[in-house]
């Protein structure tokens, strides 16, 4: 897919994929608007090379999205819209802290549902609105609440859009496995097949000029996810009832 001269704007481009997307999309040359809560991120990029136009907000703030879309409406139509941010704070259920999981709601649940609202109307005719769920969001496993119930619900968001918004908007959800990023840095187990930001910008790059509406990856992790998913609950919640218990050694 041609990318150079297409106005692209990612939120979420302060760090992590959302980061490696900007840089490889400004290095095939193309018009980006960047946004994230971290506005000098932001502007240390696009002083670089990039010459990029720099929108903070916080999506927690709905108020800071609706702002940079005013914005946006009175400039030229967009070719794409990525939303890779969110907040990550896994945990077991009876751990949760209720104010951390309602701020983890508002970001990852709630501003993706007004992304979904108010970026449509700023794409042309064929553009793409491109969501960020995870694998995490197949399959309920231990340990990974509230996150894994917002990226499963992403996931869902997704799938209504691609029908509501067919066919002016070219929907697209990302799933990525583990990406070695600033979230994993929290994990405290191994993560199998993980993958650097820019092999996973690379691959959700290679699957926007693809015509698959769901871009994976790694492939070896993703389909043992999906298969995981496919068995019956007899037999997948045996699986992950194991996960489940502590074993000797392993930090609580
Ligand atoms: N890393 C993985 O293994 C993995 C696996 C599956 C799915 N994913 C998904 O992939 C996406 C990107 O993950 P990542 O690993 O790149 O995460 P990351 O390194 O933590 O980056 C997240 C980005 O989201 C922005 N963000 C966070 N809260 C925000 C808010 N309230 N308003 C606006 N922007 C906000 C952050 O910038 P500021 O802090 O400057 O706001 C940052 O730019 C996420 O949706 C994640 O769920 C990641």
């Amino acid at each position: 897919m041609e990318f150079a001269g297409r106005r692209i704007w990612i939120i979420g481009a302060s760090a992590g994929i959302g980061a490696a997307l900007a840089r490889a999309l400004a290095g095939r040359g193309a018009r980006l608007i960047l946004s994230a809560r971290d506005g000098a991120a932001l502007e240390g990029f696009a002083q670089g090379a990039s010459g990029a136009q720099v929108l903070p907000l916080d999506l927690a703030r709905p108020e800071t999205l609706a702002a940079a879309v005013a914005t946006l409406a009175d400039q030229p139509p967009l070719d794409a819209v990525i939303c890779t941010a969110a907040l990550y704070e896994p945990g077991r259920v009876a751990d949760l802290d209720p104010a951390q999981t309602e701020a983890l709601v508002r970001v990852n649940l709630l501003g993706l549902f007004e992304v979904a609202r108010l970026c449509p109307p700023l794409l042309r005719a064929g553009g793409q609105l491109v969501l960020f769920g995870s694998v995490a969001g197949y399959l309920g496993l231990p340990g990974g609440q509230p996150y894994s119930a917002t990226k499963a619900a992403v996931n869902n968001l997704a799938e209504t859009l691609a029908a509501e918004l067919a066919p002016r908007v070219d929907v697209r959800l990302v799933c990525p496995g583990f990406v070695r990023t600033r979230l994993t840095a929290r994990n405290r187990f191994a993560m199998p097949a993980i993958v650097t930001p820019e092999e996973a910008a690379e691959a959700v790059l290679r699957g926007l000029g693809g015509r698959s509406f769901e871009i994976h990856f790694p492939r070896r992790f993703t389909l043992a996810m999906k298969l995981l998913r496919l068995l019956p609950y007899a037999l997948s919640l045996r699986l992950t009832r194991r996960l489940a218990r502590p074993r000797p050694g392993t930090p609580a």
